[in-house]
């Protein structure tokens, strides 16, 4: 199946160009517009995104592969990213991966079977002062401990 962008977002894609000096320097920008179109950034989209920015596939899949905001593969409705970096990991990072491990029965990188969750470790979230800390899709949820992790799991369907 080829992938492309919606005219909704194809009209993204060149307001975003056009306000860098270098076509390039949108890379990261683009990509993310593309994460949201396609919901992941497998090989065809990088591709169509590699003939958008006039670069070779292998290029865009560098810099894919580089970032973990970037997903390679289908993820789950909701994206588990915790934080593993020192303020987190001084603060119980490990412990709070763990349980989450346990209580959603998966490791690192794999999603439920019921396509409702993705776990991911994701080095410093900038929210350092309020570790340990995690962010599922776009929101953040700091201070935690396995009560208010449990709390938040449930929460989301
Ligand atoms: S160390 Fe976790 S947010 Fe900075």
């Amino acid at each position: 199946m080829a992938v492309e962008f919606s005219p909704a977002t194809l009209e993204k894609f060149h307001e975003t160009v056009s306000r860098y000096p270098k076509k390039e320097a949108a890379m990261l920008p683009v990509l993310y517009l593309a994460q949201q179109e396609f919901g992941y950034l497998g090989p065809e989209a990088i591709d169509y995104v590699a003939k958008l920015m006039g670069q070779s596939p292998a290029r865009v899949h560098g810099v894919v592969s580089f970032y973990t905001m970037y997903n390679m593969k289908p993820i789950g409705r909701h994206h588990i990213q915790v934080c593993r970096t020192l303020s987190c990991a001084l603060g119980g990072a490990e412990k709070i991966t763990g349980f989450i491990k346990k209580k959603l029965a998966i490791e690192l990188g794999q999603t439920t079977a019921d396509g409702r969750f993705t776990l991911s470790e994701v080095e410093c979230l900038a929210s350092c002062g309020t570790a340990p800390m995690m962010q599922i899709n776009d929101d953040y949820y700091e201070n935690l401990n396995e009560e208010r992790v449990t709390e938040i799991l449930d929460s989301l369907k």
